[in-house]
């Protein structure tokens, strides 16, 4: 489970993604300090680990994690996918997401 569920975006000795911050010496956080960083995972959101949404001149919406940028492109990283470079000459708009992707309860909360 934690191998499906959580490593698409973690990891846990160099094993898995880099979308969230490395899993490694968890233990060290204790039970309390562990559901907090699950439970609100915004309050702990840094800008790398922001979602930005993209909009390109075609009308495009793309979105992902800023890998990299220069002043010619940016470069999202994605869940499962290769990283993607965009020039910035085809970015209509950019905006940073202000909600975590943290799956667990933004799924729980969509549930009526
Ligand atoms: C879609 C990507 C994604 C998935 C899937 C995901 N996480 Fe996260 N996780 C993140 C990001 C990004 C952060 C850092 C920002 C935040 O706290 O929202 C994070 C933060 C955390 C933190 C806090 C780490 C810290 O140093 O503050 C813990 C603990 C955690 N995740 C555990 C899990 C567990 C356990 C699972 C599987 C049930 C999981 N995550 C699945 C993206 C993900």
């Amino acid at each position: 489970m934690f191998t499906r569920t959580c490593l698409v975006c973690h990891s846990v000795a160099n094993e898995g993604a880099k979308l969230g911050p490395p899993l490694d010496g968890s233990a060290h956080r204790g039970t309390e300090g562990l559901l907090r960083a699950i439970v609100t995972p915004s309050a702990a959101v840094e800008s790398g680990y922001r979602l930005l949404l993209v909009e390109t001149v075609v009308g495009e919406h793309l979105d992902g994690f800023l890998a990299s940028q220069d002043e010619h492109a940016i470069v999202l990283r994605r869940p499962q996918r290769e990283d993607l470079r965009v020039e910035r000459g085809s970015i209509a708009s950019l905006a940073f997401d202000t909600v975590s992707v943290m799956p667990l309860f933004a799924y729980l909360t969509s549930l009526r």
